[in-house]
């Protein structure tokens, strides 16, 4: 059975910035895949994508909204923490735009569709071609309607939060279940993905942004659908503490410090612009070892189906 698309959302409100005082932000922009999009892609879906039923939605807006989660999104605790609406998505037209736009679409990816159409021929063709380069368009084209001069466009955006991510999850989703490539493979296309993230980084850093913040990727090698697919009767290859398999969480890490490195850079290439990393792999490891400490949090993980419905393994 082909895998459609996998993305997986861990449920967590908790996460470590660097050390920056905080600000009240009055808008949100963000961008990125299922772990942020609130809407887009059940917009732009053309078929009845799995994601449009219970039990998506379930426990806090009691119908599917197009959010992969049964719940909200570490987006929408953000806008919550500032007092701002939920981040309209961009495709629903004719939003209220000034608190904030959600340009992620589920199933995005970091690198452009061509490069994976030209790696793994027409079926390795992501589920989406909305990829970040699509949605930093869409910023664009939206911006004159936020502000139209240079002057107009700093103060508005000097307390605007940027959310450039997750993202990238998906690209590696991609090359190792739609495309079994091996992990040497796939090591070697990771500073392409991280590049693909500076380069959007930079390109909202000079349309104005000054408050960026990255989320690295989240820990794959526990995620279900990972750990179905490359299932191993070796204990050795499985963390003691988290059962997860160690393998691909080291390939988490290895882009997770890429981009971390990348962002030192851009730090020093960008000296007014506050760009702070978001660790998401450590907090939902936190969170996958004493659940409890969590509230209603768990470590699971979401999988947004699109048409067929992704079996990972087994079926
Ligand atoms: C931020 O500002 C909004 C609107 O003025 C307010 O409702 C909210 O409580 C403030 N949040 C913080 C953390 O100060
Ligand atoms: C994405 O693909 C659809 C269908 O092939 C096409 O109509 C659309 O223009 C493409 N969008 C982008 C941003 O490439
Ligand atoms: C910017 O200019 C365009 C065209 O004149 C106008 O439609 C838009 O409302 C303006 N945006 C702002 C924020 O004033």
């Amino acid at each position: 059975m082909k895998l459609q698309m996998l993305t997986f959302i861990l449920l967590f409100s908790i996460f470590h910035t660097s050390h920056t005082t905080p600000l009240n932000y009055t808008s949100i922009f963000s961008f990125g895949d299922s772990l942020a999009d609130t809407g887009n892609a059940l917009i732009n879906s053309k078929s009845d994508p799995g994601f449009a039923r219970l039990p998506y939605g379930m426990t806090y807006f009691m119908h599917p909204t197009g959010r992969c989660s049964d719940g909200r999104l570490i987006v929408d605790f953000m806008a919550n923490a500032f007092g701002l609406p939920f981040l309209p998505p961009y495709l629903a037209h004719g939003q209220n735009i000034r608190q904030g736009v959600n340009f992620a679409v589920a199933g995005a990816t970091a690198l452009d569709p061509a490069f994976f159409q030209g790696l793994l021929g027409d079926g390795g063709l992501p589920f989406t071609n909305l990829s970040l380069s699509t949605q930093l368009r869409w910023f664009e084209k939206l911006k004159p309607s936020l502000c139209n001069t240079t002057t107009a466009c700093a103060g508005y955006f000097s307390k605007s939060l940027f959310l450039v991510g997750e993202i990238g999850g998906n690209d590696y989703n991609y090359f190792f279940l739609l495309g079994g490539k091996s992990s040497k493979e796939v090591k070697s296309y990771v500073p392409k993905v991280v590049g693909a993230i500076v380069a959007a980084i930079e390109r909202l850093v000079k349309n104005g942004a000054v408050n960026l913040l990255v989320p690295g990727i989240l820990p794959f090698g526990c995620s279900s659908a990972y750990l179905t697919v490359f299932y191993s009767p070796n204990k050795e290859e499985y963390e003691p503490r988290t059962g997860c398999l160690k393998w691909l969480n080291a390939f988490a890490k290895y882009h997770n410090a890429l981009l971390l490195r990348a962002l030192d850079e851009l730090r020093r290439k960008y000296p007014r612009a506050r760009i702070m990393y978001a660790d998401y792999y450590g907090a939902s490891i936190r969170i996958g070892l004493s659940p409890r400490h969590f509230g209603k949090l768990s470590f699971l993980d979401y999988i947004c189906t699109f048409g067929h419905l992704v079996a990972a393994g087994g079926t």
